[in-house]
């Protein structure tokens, strides 16, 4: 028998007047737009694509705080939170930096990259690694030559080392994917977590 056949055969018979899907629970529960848990989000009329979109869709998905260093023929370095695990065979990650960013004129270039995970107890290092005009690598941030002779912040929960094998135009940003070579996962802290425009700790 014909493989749709035989599914067809374990189907609950067609539904009838008693099925009506379209109308609204008379209870609150998934799907009724009173249930407060957004279960009535079919009901409004989509936006339009548009950056402000983006960033509506964004401040309410959470993500793990990075910083992304490099050395050319000066010390770059940028808070991120757009790193991702890419592939475990071969162990890639990748990232997003602003093409027009100081820190892009350095990536552009350098053929290692320092990824490191920030933990909840460096929101002024986030806050740092951010700001535009400052010596982002001068006292109090704490930091020393690693593998590849790439900077390496110090206290941080995860450090890799990453060859980069791939820088990618994606609009106003460059995406780029790279190779992790070294690392330590076992850092002190536990992760630092960007979220609605705020920095958080995990709850429990
Ligand atoms: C929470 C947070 C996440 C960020 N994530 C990214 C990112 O993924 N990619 C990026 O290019 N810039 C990101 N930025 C902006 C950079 O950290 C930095 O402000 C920017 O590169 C400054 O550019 P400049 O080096 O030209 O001064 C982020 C900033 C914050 C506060």
């Amino acid at each position: 028998m014909p493989a749709e056949r035989r599914t067809a055969a374990r189907l609950p018979p067609p539904a009838g007047p008693k099925c009506r899907t379209r109308e609204a629970p008379a209870v609150p529960g998934p799907g009724n737009p009173d249930d407060g848990a957004g279960g009535g989000a079919g009901a409004r009329a989509p936006l339009g694509g548009s950056p402000d979109l983006l960033r509506a869709a964004f401040r309410r998905h959470p993500a793990g705080v990075a910083v992304v260093t490099a050395r050319g023929g000066r010390l770059a370095g940028f808070t991120a939170t757009s790193l991702t695990s890419v592939s475990a065979e071969p162990p890639l990650v990748s990232f997003g930096v602003g093409a027009a960013s100081g820190s892009w004129a350095v990536i552009a270039e350098t053929e290692h990259v320092g990824v490191h995970l920030l933990g909840e107890h460096q929101r002024e290092l986030a806050d740092t690694f951010a700001r535009s005009g400052v010596d982002r690598f001068a006292p109090p941030t704490r930091w020393r030559e690693g593998p590849e002779g790439v900077p390496l912040l110090e206290s941080v929960p995860v450090w890799l080392v990453c060859r980069v094998v791939a820088r990618v135009p994606a609009g106003d940003h460059r995406v780029v994917v790279a190779e992790v070579v070294a690392g330590d996962p076992a850092g002190p802290g536990r992760p630092l977590v960007h979220h609605d425009g705020r920095y958080n700790a995990l709850r429990d």
